[in-house]
């Protein structure tokens, strides 16, 4: 006999899919010719493949007016029946003058790739300003120039935005070779159904997996045991969408993963690693929220954070963006999240008297050896090793192959 182990509701209660069926597809295909034409960017794309397997939801498409300044004002969408969900950052379609005049007055437009081929319509359009300066300084609470989102997708956006409900006609695909890791949030719950997880915990990453992540993970499963959890399932969840330049590149962050789970640093049989397809903003406390917003709608009932989440450092000034500690302390006050667990952790370093990653000890800090973003880069750049535990052998070797890939031959 098995027993029914429900997983966490999907915000709105159910989830958004807006793929339109099969039977329907040349129909649609046929229908988005006729129709005023948006050419999509990469990233543009990276939403609407996040929008149309419900990621967002209930969100069915690119944000009207009012749905964007509930995000930027209240981070939240409040719903029909008076409730409110979790929205931090804007999911917007930017078009300029003169595609404004190109849709005169249309109620519904085609969303296109690269080559022009039809991938959505845009159902009962709104067009409003895109007060970009507004919508950037809300979203990172900074307009320091060299804010990595906004120099690829905002400084040379039009200057309106086109909110509407979606319908999708192509599923997005990358033919990357990593298609079939972007497990839409109905295949993740199938997938945590089938595997019969009576909870589910996500770590969001964009970074590769270190002891000290690994130490994150370890330690959750721990709890949740201890809690009296018999199955907890991890889902390691990279990010997948827009990184800056000098982040690893998510094919060479999937192998690194691949490593940490083949040498046994995370079990596999309780481990499901899926790619997350949004883009990344470095809006830190209040992209976070999105991070774990997203992860209920995949059925994650458990949400790991620790130090500076979707952090960067400051464009200009020799700091980070934003407080460290900030991140989780705004995730376990965010409104719409209160169904979600919050899982703060202390920051884990290298300690150098155990010779293992752990979490940091105030009372002995010259034991601890803080290594950076910056600091992995350049020892695997040098083909330098990091001190012994701080990442596994396999896992270490992918980053120094990447690092070599880019020296000038
Ligand atoms: S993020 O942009 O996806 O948040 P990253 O991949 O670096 O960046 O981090 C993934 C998760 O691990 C986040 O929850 C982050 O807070 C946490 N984290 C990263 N490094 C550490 C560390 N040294 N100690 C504790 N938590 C960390």
């Amino acid at each position: 006999l098995s027993v029914s182990c429900k997983l966490i509701e999907p915000d709105g209660g159910q989830l958004v899919e807006l793929l339109v069926p099969d039977s329907k597809r040349e129909n649609k295909k046929r229908e988005a010719m006729g129709l005023p034409k948006i050419k999509l960017s990469r990233i543009d794309l990276q939403w609407v493949h996040v929008l149309s397997e419900g990621w967002a939801s209930p969100l069915r498409g690119f944000m009207r007016q009012s749905e964007f300044l509930q995000t930027l004002h209240f981070h939240s969408l409040r719903l029909s029946d008076g409730s409110v969900v979790n929205m931090s950052v804007p999911i917007v379609l930017a078009i300029d003058d003169s595609q404004k005049d190109d849709i005169g007055h249309a109620s519904s437009v085609s969303l296109v790739d690269s080559n022009y081929r039809p991938i959505a319509i845009l159902n009962n359009i709104e067009i409003y300003k895109h007060n970009k300066e507004e919508r950037i300084a809300r979203t990172w609470g900074t307009t320091a120039p060299g804010l990595p989102y906004v120099d690829e997708a905002i400084t040379n956006a039009g200057n309106w935005l086109i909110g509407g409900d979606l319908e999708v006609i192509e599923p997005i695909k990358y033919n990357d070779g990593l298609d079939q890791y972007r497990l839409s949030p109905s295949q993740l719950r199938n997938e945590f159904e089938k595997r019969g997880a009576d909870a589910v915990f996500a770590f969001q990453l964009r970074n590769p997996v270190h002891n000290g992540h690994a130490l994150l993970m370890t330690d959750t499963r721990r709890r949740l045991l201890k809690m009296g959890y018999k199955n907890p399932i991890l889902l390691l969840h990279p990010l997948g969408g827009f990184t800056k330049a000098d982040d690893v590149p998510l094919s060479w962050r999937m192998k690194q993963h691949e490593k940490v789970l083949e040498e046994g640093v995370l079990n596999p049989d309780t481990t499901v690693v899926a790619i997350f397809p949004s883009p990344m903003h470095y809006a830190g406390p209040t992209e976070v929220q999105w991070h774990a917003k997203s992860r209920i709608n995949a059925g994650a009932n458990f949400y790991i954070v620790g130090r500076d989440p979707a952090g960067m450092s400051h464009p200009v000034e020799k700091r980070d963006l934003y407080d460290a500690d900030h991140g989780k302390m705004v995730l376990s006050m965010a409104p719409g999240l209160e169904r979600l667990n919050i899982l703060p952790f202390r920051v884990a370093a290298y300690d150098k008297k155990q010779m293992k990653m752990d979490f940091f000890d105030p009372s002995r800090p010259q034991d601890f050896l803080f290594i950076s973003g910056t600091k992995m880069r350049t020892l695997a750049k040098n083909r330098e090793n990091p001190p012994d535990g701080f990442m596994c052998p396999g896992g270490w070797k992918i980053l120094v192959e990447y690092y070599d890939s880019l020296a000038p031959k």
